[in-house]
């Protein structure tokens, strides 16, 4: 790993990896991530900001020893999951006398997460600020993003906020800042929506906490940072704003082909109908790109054969993952077919039950969809264009 100067002693220390496929056995990192971790030296103290993920402690040490790092008197903790706070009590026992800095909500969770004994915290409240001498660190509390503990570290002299998840990109990358490279906010938008976006209400609030700050660098803690901050800032308030797109999300699965017949007539209807229309087949689907996909989608259609008189367990969990990801959708519908019976329809209306969205009537096919299904299926669009239009901005 390469210690990066950021600004006068200013140093990002932290680990890429460049390996890494998955994130809590559940989120997909295509492009692999980082754990940034920074050392920030005053003329009387210095203070490490954040850690990295257990499996990289030798990278943070070694980028420590690299600044002949011999005694540390602050880690400050902006978020207590492991991928950041991890390698906490490798740190304390490497420096005895460092203190963790942190909030009243996650000095707790530090202390049940990773057994860490009372006597090593130093407990701040919103807007406290710590001296390290002629440099200074402000604490700004922004809560569920996305735990309820996590806080930004302004520090104020050099104008850089070190956001900790907020801000971040699942990104693996040698380049320091994001600069206006245009891949990055495509990562940062499916970073969003992976992990910020059911706290979108509380997102918002805190976007005018850091539009308050005069920011040269946001410094978050996975993927690089942003030395054109105006660039984030503005995308995430698209992003969580209430405005959606003239866009349907179709995801779907058959079994024998009659839903899927369904699904491509239904395609072409939108398109038709000049909606933007963007299918996701749920055998084997990039759970990533889905979530991308319903950040700013008007519509969500789940389409789904019936298995044993419900939906199919495909669809179930994807029902499951948007309801939890709470997209500001406002309409949604289904489509599918069934044998004899189905309940799947209010099964999977009522997982949605999460989102503040319109259900439009639904489309059931009894076996292979005939003309009066393909007729329901045109009136699906047709309704879907209209609520669009009426709702457009
Ligand atoms: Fe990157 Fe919520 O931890």
């Amino acid at each position: 790993m390469a210690v990066r100067q950021i600004k006068p002693d200013v140093y990002w220390v932290g680990a890429i990896d460049w390996d890494r496929r998955l994130f809590d056995e559940l989120i997909p990192l295509p492009d692999g991530t980082s754990y940034n971790a920074y050392l920030v030296k005053g003329s009387e103290k210095t203070a490490l900001i954040d850690t990295v993920d257990p499996t990289k402690k030798d990278h943070l040490f070694r980028n420590l020893d690299k600044l002949g790092l011999d005694n540390l008197d602050y880690v400050v903790v902006n978020h207590a999951e492991q991928d950041h706070s991890g390698t906490l009590p490798d740190v304390l026992a490497r420096y005895p006398t460092a203190k963790i800095v942190t909030n009243a909500k996650c000095r707790p969770m530090l202390q049940d997460l990773l057994l860490i004994p009372d006597e090593r915290f130093v407990e701040i409240k919103d807007r406290d600020v710590l001296s390290l001498g002629d440099r200074s660190l402000e604490f700004i509390l922004v809560p569920w993003v996305h735990w309820p503990e996590t806080m930004m570290t302004y520090l104020k002299e050099e104008r850089v906020l070190f956001t900790c998840d907020f801000f971040g990109t699942h990104l693996a990358t040698g380049a320091l800042f994001a600069g206006d490279d245009p891949t990055i906010l495509p990562a940062a938008k499916r970073y969003y929506a992976e992990i910020m976006m059911p706290y979108r209400n509380n997102i918002k609030k805190h976007l005018e906490k850091v539009a308050e700050l005069d920011v040269d660098i946001i410094a978050p803690s996975h993927g690089p940072l942003h030395n054109r901050p105006e660039l984030i800032i503005d995308a995430y308030r698209d992003w969580v704003g209430d405005q959606t797109k003239n866009e349907v999300v179709i995801a779907h699965l058959s079994m024998h082909g009659s839903t899927q017949r369904m699904v491509d007539y239904f395609i072409d209807a939108l398109i038709d109908r000049d909606i933007a229309v963007k299918p996701f087949h749920l055998t084997g689907v990039d759970l990533g790109r889905l979530a991308t996909a319903i950040v700013d989608a008007s519509t969500i259609i789940l389409a789904s054969p019936t298995v044993l008189v419900g939906a199919h367990p495909g669809a179930v969990s994807a029902a499951y993952l948007i309801n939890a990801l709470r997209p500001k959708t406002k309409y949604a519908s289904f489509i599918g077919s069934y044998g004899w019976g189905s309940k799947a329809v209010e099964q999977l209306t009522g997982m949605l039950s999460n989102l503040k969205v319109e259900i439009i009537e639904p489309v059931l096919a009894k076996g292979y969809p005939r003309a009066e299904d393909f007729a329901a299926l045109d009136a699906l669009a047709d309704e879907i264009r209209a609520k669009h239009a009426a709702s457009a901005p």
